[in-house]
């Protein structure tokens, strides 16, 4: 059975275009895939605890010597590591909030790169363990970033996925959506369509 994760960021909760468009793709995907299994990750709704020292000390605790209180720390990024490797198709909506990667998005990203469960050190060099997955991150941005050096966004988020292993990544920009009414119907629509496209190519 093919299962999607989607990851969820947008502080607006149902009214955020990323949602809006992530629930597009999520409709698609459910065409595409009718036995597939859908698991929701709603960043803003249920926000992940940030790094701290606690938890990299629990991290870094071997697992037999952890305290009941370093399990349970270890048991919360546990879970969303599984849920990534569980996952075929992740969707991720990536709101672009004053310059960057909403605060929630950046916690997830701290607990699920872990050494020695997401990625390991070897001598040849770092080595992603979430592989063989299809990503795809919906930006919804203000103003208009892509291609330019001011996108702080895609370059890290190809960066970290990418290093634990997530190397197949496909981007949709909604981009200029603080332009006013033309520019933002514009925007919506031509990203609704390369949404669309993406399942049309599945399909063909
Ligand atoms: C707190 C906040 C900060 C924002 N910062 C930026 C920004 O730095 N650059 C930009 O182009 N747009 C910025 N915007 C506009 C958002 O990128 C735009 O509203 C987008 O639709 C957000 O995605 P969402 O609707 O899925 O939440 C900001 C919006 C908010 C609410």
């Amino acid at each position: 059975m093919q299962s999607l994760l989607v990851i969820r960021s947008s502080l607006l909760l149902g009214s955020g275009q990323s949602n809006q468009l992530i629930d597009r793709y999520v409709a698609n995907w459910r065409t595409a895939n009718p036995n597939g299994q859908v698991v929701e990750r709603d960043l803003a709704r249920q926000p992940i605890a940030h790094l701290d020292m606690a938890r990299v000390a629990a991290f870094s605790t071997p697992a037999d010597q952890r305290s009941a209180e370093q399990q349970a720390l270890v048991a919360e990024s546990d879970a969303l590591i599984a849920e990534l490797k569980a996952a075929d198709d992740i969707v991720i909506g990536l709101p672009l909030y004053n310059f960057g990667v909403p605060s929630t998005l950046k916690a997830w990203i701290d607990q699920v790169a872990r050494a020695g469960v997401s990625f390991r050190y070897t001598a040849q060099g770092p080595e992603g363990l979430i592989k063989g997955k299809r990503v795809y991150v919906i930006t919804t941005r203000g103003g208009h970033y892509r291609d330019q050096p001011h996108d702080t966004q895609t370059p890290y988020v190809r960066n970290v996925l990418g290093f634990l292993g997530m190397t197949d990544l496909q981007f949709v920009h909604a981009e200029g959506l603080a332009l006013g009414d033309d520019a933002r119907r514009d925007s919506l629509q031509a990203a609704e369509a390369q949404i669309d496209a993406l399942f049309d190519e599945v399909a063909a």
